[in-house]
């Protein structure tokens, strides 16, 4: 029978995005907006999916009483109404629909430039009140003039994209793109002091993080023109408030247009909302009939599609896999859970550093989730938690466990192969397998020896001295035992030096049969091992 889904709507969401969850039956939905975070909090461990907008706190009390929620997903952009590590660490999904409000937030951005270039606003609410006034409101060309972009993503590149077809010159700054990219988009890229210093319009377009909170702060506004204009439809922080209304008293700033603010709504004596100089929107950026039915249908297909078939798309902390990948990554994530549990059974220690490898054709796989499975495997028998490819890397990294990926399209033994080393402060372990076709994976290697076994059920695994008579005398202690070999495989360094045996066995093999083994004279180590 199908599984069946229970999904919460805590925010309003266009009916639109309604009917795409009414093409599941599997998903069950309610809808039950307004919620206080300790209201959703008492709710919140009934559903497997949460569906919001901005109104919607999910704070870490949400989180904790979260316990089968797999996935949120956010109508809109900005997820920092979201405490996204507690929900990484539970393993939760949390995914955004980035592309939906773009164009009319970009438009609204450019609307607001020449709504403060024009002084629309205070001219229509003085016409409102009877006047006339023909002078005060003389403005500013917007044409060749020069428009500073902060933060090139996808609202930033539009916004330049209209600011071109308006004939104004772009410059822009953002970390992650190349000079040569942004030539391409029209846009002159230059270093933030050269934007400050250069633009006649600033217009801010990053997520709000601890590097872009107070980006254009008092420093920034002291490199800037004389009579700059700023624009603020991104999110309330991004412009030091108290450091614009100063740059505006003093002058030197010549308008401020805000869509949004450190708290919204902003308190009724808010220093800039008491100037003439300053136009403001209440979050209006993506307040469009358009935008609203775009992000609300991408949201609810994007959940219902995770939830159905495990697509991933547009998650803010796991990257992307579509169905077809899985079918692919499938087995991959399987050998690599296997070597991961195989590695904590060898270890002595805490892990300190996981190397994985990828070799052959698995050079060519997407390594995050393939490494998020080792982990997991290495992790999961000590975690009284259930680990997924979400919080495995993140519980590595809170343990303090260093990771790091090669990979080598060299082709050895096998057409592919994966290794896993994992270092502790007491040694260091080595774990390989391969996967065969489609489905069939065999362990290829342990601690150095070469082995060839396929990865399920129970080993005994013996380090021994390779002379004669270890095998039978182990044979006959299993067999009074009752425990049934069912499969053998030797591994040695060289003749007569030091093997390592991996006897498959039909059942646990009891603490005190090890005990025994290891009485015999030649082995030095007998570890039983589960897969
Ligand atoms: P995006 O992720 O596509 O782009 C953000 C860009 O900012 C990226 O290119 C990134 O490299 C850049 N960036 C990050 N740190 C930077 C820094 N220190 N300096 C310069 N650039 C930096 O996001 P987007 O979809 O373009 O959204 C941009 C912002 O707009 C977000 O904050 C989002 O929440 C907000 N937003 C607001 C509204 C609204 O209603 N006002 C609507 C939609 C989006
Ligand atoms: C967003 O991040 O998508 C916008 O701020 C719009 C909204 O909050 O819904």
């Amino acid at each position: 029978m199908a599984e069946n889904f229970r999904v919460l709507l805590s925010d309003t969401l266009a009916p639109q995005g309604i009917e795409v969850l009414k093409r599941y039956p599997q998903l069950n939905f309610d809808i039950k907006t307004g919620l206080k975070p300790a209201e959703l909090a008492a709710i919140i461990g009934d559903y497997d999916a949460l569906l919001i907008r901005s109104g919607t706190k999910v704070t870490k009390e949400v989180i904790e009483h979260a316990t089968r929620l797999r996935v949120i997903g956010r109508a809109g952009v900005g997820v920092d109404n979201v405490d996204i590590p507690p929900a990484t660490r539970r393993g939760i999904v949390v995914m955004n629909s980035p592309l939906g409000n773009s164009v009319t937030t970009a438009e609204h951005a450019i609307s607001m430039m020449m709504a403060m270039a024009r002084h629309i606003p205070a001219a229509n609410a003085s016409i409102h009140a009877g006047k006339w006034e023909r002078t005060k409101f003389t403005g500013a060309e917007i044409c060749n003039k020069t428009l500073g972009v902060v933060g090139l993503g996808n609202i930033g590149r539009i916004v330049a994209d209209r600011a071109l077809g308006l004939k104004m010159k772009v410059i822009g700054y953002d970390p992650i793109l190349t000079a040569e990219a942004a030539a391409r988009l029209g846009i002159e890229l230059v270093a933030l002091p050269e934007l400050f210093a250069r633009a006649d319009f600033i217009t801010v377009h990053t997520p709000l993080t601890d590097d872009t909170r107070g980006l254009i702060n008092a420093a920034a506004f002291a490199k800037m023109k004389k009579g700059v204009r700023v624009i603020n439809c991104a999110r309330g922080g991004i412009v030091d408030e108290h450091a614009l209304a100063d740059a505006i008293v003093s002058g030197k700033v010549a308008g401020a247009a805000l869509d949004v603010f450190v708290e919204e709504p902003p308190p009724r004596d808010h220093p800039l909302l008491a100037l003439d100089a300053v136009i403001a929107t209440p979050h209006l950026g993506a307040a469009t009939d358009e935008a609203q039915v775009q992000v609300s249908v991408d949201i609810a297909q994007q959940v219902a599609d995770f939830l159905i078939d495990g697509t991933i798309r547009n998650a803010v902390n796991i990257p992307a896999v579509t169905p077809k990948e899985l079918e692919i990554l499938g087995p991959h994530l399987t050998l690599a859970e296997k070597l991961g549990r195989l590695a904590a059974q060898l270890i002595a220690g805490a892990p300190t550093s996981v190397a994985v490898s990828f070799g052959g054709e698995a050079a060519n796989l997407k390594p995050d989730a393939i490494t998020a499975a080792v982990l997991k495997g290495l992790m999961s028998g000590y975690l009284d938690e259930e680990l997924n490819a979400v919080n495995a890397p993140y519980l590595a990294a809170e343990r303090g466990i260093k990771v790091s990926e090669t990979r080598s399209r060299e082709v050895t033994d096998f057409i592919n192969t994966l290794s896993v080393v994992v270092r502790t402060a007491l040694g260091e372990y080595e774990v390989a397998g391969a996967v065969l076709g489609n489905r069939a994976m065999r362990l290829t290697r342990i601690d150095g020896y070469r082995v060839e076994a396929v990865p399920e059920g129970y080993f005994l695994m013996l380090h021994n001295r390779d002379v004669p008579g270890v095998v039978g005398a182990v044979g006959t202690l299993l067999g009074e035992a009752g425990i049934n070999i069912a499969g053998l495989e030797l591994g040695r360094d060289r003749v007569g030096g030091t093997a390592l045996s991996l006897i498959e066995v039909d059942g646990a093999v009891p603490p005190a049969v090890l005990e025994k083994l290891k009485t015999v004279s030649a082995i030095t180590s007998a570890t039983l091992l589960k897969l």
